[in-house]
């Protein structure tokens, strides 16, 4: 989602310019410059140089790529950005299309290089301060540049590429043909950090607590003496944007929390006490779990289940606040990975695997003002904010749920007696990864219910019951997944106690499917 709303941005003394030329990386870069406590921003590769002069960026890294400058319709930064004064650091296509743009020459090599190199530097470069004369560094690329434009000179060879760093030191231009950004590039953060503060001369002074001040102040600007909405699911972002709100705008913000009958067991409750009760917030619950139920009766497939319930979320939150009057804004907890504008260069928009949930289109209909107070960070930089505010750690570490909850975890027609076997075993299975130290050591573990019947003995009696897979992996970003190899003890636990402590369940499997070709949920 693209959000159109309100931009609350605190005042940053400090702003670094990250131009995205297409990179898998830009975001990698722009949270690198992060950790460096200086304010990142990511920009389109066209952006013109005066925004970023209004903007107050005091220095510009331009992202890599998969296009090829050699391209006629290669992507090009607004040329004026070089004569900003600001200096500037190109990675990748970002090095390439500096070093074509101010006089040099770029050609296709005979090979793409990509994997391990050994970069030597060759001469002192402020970019390289205090790091070793050689290490390894990770190269991913097609082009080279083979002619430097006048007053570059190199600072640092690879076994493949006598240009692997460049600099003109005068105007501050710096490039690399290696991802400085990745993890597998030795000193790479060093790296950036040296361009940050050596090159740029900024402090580094950006931390959460000033900026949980600055926000609270500019929601309080904003809103004034108007009401403020939020959809509550109990999930990070929703959780860290309510706290915020409430501490700076008090009983004005009102938080809905919609019970669609497909929560985990005690999770309304937990909810509820959280907000309701420690945090004093004005937290409204809406009941509508007969409603989707009903809805959903009979429907197996699941594009359909989740279009069921994305439909009805957004009648049932509509009805919720048609009898607030005086509310003026809708709050989200939409993050800076939703809102940069992507810009897609040659690379293939991930195909629609499943239509994920969330409640975009709300605002247009119900004619509110957005409030996005998180729309500038990270999930771990909101993850922060939210202990600066005083979340716990269960809430703010929580593992992933999806929108949808137990209706894409319940195989098959959703009844509410299926749900409340899932329920149950689900319930087991987490308590068992806490026990056992493992619950916040992998991605997700949760538990599936599949209707099938199989066969089993309980005592002298024949059972015919349904079947629990336990699912669990490990993924950095859920874009892949590995299954977690969880010790045979615990599932020799959950299995038994599920068995035994879940009416119905006779038979209990592990899922050790990974994604792709696998998903992580079933539906
Ligand atoms: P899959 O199953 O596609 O899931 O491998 C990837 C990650 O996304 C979560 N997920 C969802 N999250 N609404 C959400 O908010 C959804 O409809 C949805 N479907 C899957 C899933 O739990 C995993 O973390």
């Amino acid at each position: 989602m693209r959000g159109s709303g309100l931009f609350i941005m605190p005042r940053m003394s400090e702003i670094l310019a990250v131009l995205d030329f297409g990179s898998q990386y830009t975001q990698v870069i722009a949270r690198r410059v992060r950790e460096a406590q200086v304010y990142s921003k990511i920009y389109p590769f066209d952006t013109p140089a005066t925004t970023l002069r209004q903007d107050g960026v005091k220095g510009i890294i331009l992202s890599g790529g998969p296009a090829s400058v050699l391209a006629a319709d290669a992507p090009l930064p607004d040329p004026e950005v070089f004569r900003l004064g600001i200096p500037v650091l190109g990675i990748c296509y970002g090095l390439q299309v500096m070093g074509r743009l101010l006089g040099g020459a770029v050609e296709k090599s005979a090979e793409r290089e990509y994997g391990y190199g050994t970069l030597s530097l060759s001469g002192t470069s402020p970019l390289f301060e205090g790091l070793p004369s050689s290490f390894r560094v990770w190269n991913s690329h097609g082009d080279r540049i083979i002619a430097l434009p006048s007053d570059f000179h190199p600072v640092a060879i690879t076994e493949n590429a006598p240009f692997a760093a460049v600099e003109n030191s005068g105007l501050q231009f710096y490039g690399l043909q290696f991802h400085p950004e990745v993890v597998h590039t030795e000193n790479g953060t060093r790296i950036i950090r040296n361009f940050i503060s050596g090159i740029c001369g900024m402090k580094g002074d950006w931390v959460m607590s000033d900026f949980a001040q600055s926000s609270i102040r500019e929601i309080r600007q904003t809103v004034g003496s108007k009401k403020v909405i939020l959809g509550l699911s109990g999930g990070v972002d929703s959780s860290v944007a309510a706290a915020l709100i409430h501490q700076a705008i008090g009983d004005q913000l009102e938080c809905v929390f919609v019970d669609n009958g497909l929560l985990r067991k005690n999770e309304r409750q937990s909810v509820e006490r959280l907000f309701r009760d420690n945090f004093h917030m004005n937290l409204k619950t809406v009941d509508a779990s007969e409603m989707f139920l009903g809805a959903l009766a009979g429907v197996t497939d699941p594009e359909t289940k989740r279009k069921t319930i994305g439909r009805l979320f957004v009648e049932v939150f509509e009805a919720a606040i048609q009898d607030t009057s005086g509310v003026d804004f809708l709050a989200q907890g939409t993050l800076y990975p939703d809102v940069i504008e992507s810009v897609s260069i040659g690379g293939n928009p991930a195909a629609l695997i499943k239509s994920h949930h969330n409640v975009g289109g709300l605002p247009e209909r119900m004619k509110l003002k957005l409030l996005e107070p998180l729309r500038q960070l990270f999930k771990d930089e909101v993850r922060q904010l939210g202990a600066e505010l005083g979340l716990p750690r269960e809430l703010l570490w929580r593992q992933p749920f999806p929108g949808p909850g137990l209706a894409v975890r319940v195989m098959g027609e959703i009844t509410a007696e299926n749900l409340n076997i899932l329920r149950e075993a689900d319930a087991i299975f987490q308590h068992e990864m806490r026990q056992a130290d493992l619950y916040y050591k992998v991605w997700q573990s949760f538990c599936v219910f599949l209707p099938v019947r199989t066969v089993g003995v309980m005592g002298d009696e024949r059972t015919y019951d349904y079947v629990i897979a336990l699912r669990a992996v490990e993924s950095q970003d859920a874009m892949t997944a590995d299954w977690a190899q969880l010790p045979y003890e615990l599932l020799r636990k959950v299995s038994s106690r599920i068995i035994n402590e879940v009416k119905g369940v006779n038979r209990v499997v592990f899922d050790i499917s990974s994604k792709p070709p696998s998903t992580i949920e079933w539906e």
